[in-house]
Formats: C-alpha cells, sequence, structure tokens
C-alpha cells in the first residue's frame, strides 16, 4: 500500500442483476430494461444485466433471454450476464451475449447453498463453460463470494480467497470481483484479505464487490483504494442481496461510492445526478426505500 489513491476507477453496476434478484416481487422486464437504459446514460460503462441461473433456483432473473434480447445496446457499455453452468451460458449466447461473469465461493456451505456443489465442483463446472466461452471470443469476469466470512460457515481463510481467486485468473478470467456476499466486513479485514490475495494476483485484476448489511461498505473500500484495484461493484439505490446468503442485503449504493469517489478526484465518468434519478426510478417503481444516502439529498 502507497496511501496514493488511483486517478480513475472502473464502477460496475450489478443492480439489475444482484439488485433485482432478492426482490420478492415480479419485476417486468421493461422495468429492468428502462433501468439499464437510464444507468447507460448516467455513463456506466459496465453493467451487469442479468443472470442465466436455474428459473426454479431465482425465479426472479427468468425473463434473462427477454432483457438481453431487447437491450437498447449502447456500443461504449459492456453488458455482462452471470452464468453458472454451460446451460446458462447457452442460453445467454443465444441472447448475442458478449461478456459473462462467473462465480466461485470460498466456502463449502455457501457453494452448496447457493449452487448445489462444492467448491470443486463448480469450478469443474466454469471449467466447462469456460471452454465454450473462449470458442466464442467471450470476456470473462470472475466472482470470489465469502471472501471476508460466510453466514454459515464464519470466518473465511485468506488463503482459501487467493487460492481460488488465483484459480479463476488462470482459468481466464480477466478480472475476479471480491465478493463481501453479506457485508461482514471491516477495513483492517478487508485490508488483511486484500493484501493476501495480491500476493499471487495483481491489484490491477481485481475488483471489490461488497455489499453493505452492516454499514461497512464505502469505509472497506476506501481501505482498499490505495491497493490499486481495477474496480468497484455497486449497486444504484443499495439494491442487492442473495436469496441463498442467510441475511445478506443490499450492496453499497453506486450513487454513494460515486460521490465519495468525486469528492476525492478519482474519475469514474459517471452522471451524478442522473445516476441519482436512476436510483430514483427503481425504487419508485420496486415500491422500496431508496439506499443511497446521497440519492436522500435530492429531490425525487
Ligand atoms: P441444480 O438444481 O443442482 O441443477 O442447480 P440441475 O443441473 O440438477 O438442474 C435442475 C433444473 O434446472 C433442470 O431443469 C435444469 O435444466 C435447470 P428440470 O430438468 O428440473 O426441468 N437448469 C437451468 N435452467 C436454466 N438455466 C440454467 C440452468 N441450470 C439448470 N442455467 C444451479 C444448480 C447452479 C443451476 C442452481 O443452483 C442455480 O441456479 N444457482 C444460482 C443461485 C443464484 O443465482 N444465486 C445468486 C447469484 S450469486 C451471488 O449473488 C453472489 C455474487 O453477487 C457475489 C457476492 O455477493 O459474493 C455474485
Ligand atoms: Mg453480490
Amino acid at each position: 500500500m502507497n496511501n496514493v489513491y488511483p486517478h480513475s476507477i472502473r464502477i460496475v453496476d450489478v443492480s439489475p442483476r444482484d439488485g433485482l434478484q432478492n426482490i420478492k416481487q415480479n419485476v417486468p422486464t421493461a422495468i429492468k430494461l428502462k433501468l439499464i437504459n437510464k444507468l447507460s446514460r448516467a455513463g456506466l460503462k459496465n453493467i451487469e444485466v442479468a443472470s442465466f441461473v436455474s428459473p426454479k433456483w431465482v425465479p426472479q432473473m427468468a425473463d434473462a433471454s427477454d432483457v438481453l434480447k431487447q437491450l437498447d445496446q449502447n456500443s461504449a457499455v459492456s453488458y455482462t450476464v452471470l452464468t453458472p453452468n454451460l446451460r446458462g451460458l447457452e442460453r445467454a449466447l443465444e441472447g448475442g451475449v458478449k461478456e459473462i461473469a462467473v462465480f466461485a465461493a470460498a466456502s463449502e456451505s455457501f457453494s452448496q447453498k447457493n449452487t448445489n456443489c462444492s467448491i470443486a465442483e463448480s469450478l469443474k463446472r466454469i471449467e466447462t463453460l469456460i471452454q465454450t466461452a473462449r470458442d466464442n471470443h467471450l470476456r470473462i469476469r470472475g466472482y470470489t463470494s465469502c471472501v471476508l466470512g460466510c453466514p454459515y460457515e464464519g470466518e473465511i481463510s485468506s488463503e482459501d480467497v487467493s487460492q481460488l481467486t488465483k484459480t479463476l485468473i488462470d482459468m481466464g478470467c480477466y478480472e475476479v470481483s471480491l465478493g463481501d456476499t453479506t457485508g461482514i466486513g471491516t477495513p483492517i479485514k478487508a485490508q488483511q484479505m486484500l493484501e493476501k490475495v495480491i500476493e499471487v494476483v495483481p491489484a490491477q485484476q481485481l475488483a471489490l464487490h461488497f455489499h453493505d448489511t452492516r454499514g461497512q461498505a464505502l469505509a472497506n473500500i476506501l481501505a482498499c483504494l490505495p491497493y490499486h484495484i481495477a474496480s468497484i461493484d455497486t449497486s444504484v439505490a443499495g439494491l442487492g442481496g442473495c436469496p441463498y446468503a442467510k441475511g445478506a442485503s443490499g450492496n453499497v449504493s453506486t450513487e454513494d461510492v460515486v460521490y465519495m469517489l468525486n469528492g476525492m478526484g478519482i474519475q469514474t465518468g459517471i452522471h451524478l445526478e442522473n445516476l441519482v434519478e436512476a436510483g430514483h426510478y427503481i425504487s419508485e417503481q420496486l415500491g422500496v426505500i431508496n439506499n443511497s444516502r446521497v440519492a436522500a439529498t435530492y429531490q425525487s
């Protein structure tokens, strides 16, 4: 760590996927599409738009093909989708996907709960689908979940986190996002975990994906910024949560992260007012409270 902050940072808004996968009511495809367009108009260049998981497991993502096919594609934006297995990848390819995200957990219990298989089995599934993804020239991003703890097992060793993250990079992910799935981490622990991962994967191939369950996400991000990670995952209006992670709530809000980075002179290319408008839009459509503190200072 050199206490020098990066000049710019890539923000990956995951609200259409992580944000909506945990919402109880059905969200019409048209509303998802409008949200994605608003995010793109606010300057987001990376948006995770859906997941091609089993609709029996996550009914909220059953319309992933429609979302992908009906997107008003902006050529400057990378639209990513989550794929758990070859079946998911094949569905995504039919929709014309260009970038996918694969996911694995550093906790055996969470791996079983979330994907019905062990960590080793999930890596085998990923290996199979990555081969097809490479044949189709897709960009591949990865996630390591439970990097700062597991809702079922408690402490997770940073050694396990770093080994899994390196495995995903070695398999062909251009970047791996480190998921504090249930927002359990605190700043010094986040730094210690990151220092361990950086021993085996360059910071420029890492992203932070911190849920804000206990209000620690901004502090954790700030603690990790001097390591020059490449990207930060966020969710507009602080939406988010994994249906298979007990107690998980929203991701850190995009608005709050952009506000903090603006104040630090770190470029994101995002227009804050337009972003706030997108957050108010989706919160009103869902009938939920907007979890962004910054958005609360703007008129809805
Ligand atoms: P399974 O039940 O073991 O799979 O689920 P299966 O192969 O036995 O298939 C069961 C049925 O699902 C079959 O249908 C398959 O065809 C179908 P049936 O014959 O019964 O009619 N199926 C599919 N259908 C559509 N698309 C597919 C697909 N795969 C199987 N891709 C599976 C295994 C992995 C599929 C399941 O456990 C699953 O979908 N899990 C995903 C759960 C999830 O989406 N969790 C949230 C995302 S991860 C997250 O939020 C964390 C993250 O944000 C980072 C962080 O915060 O840490 C990324
Ligand atoms: Mg998440």
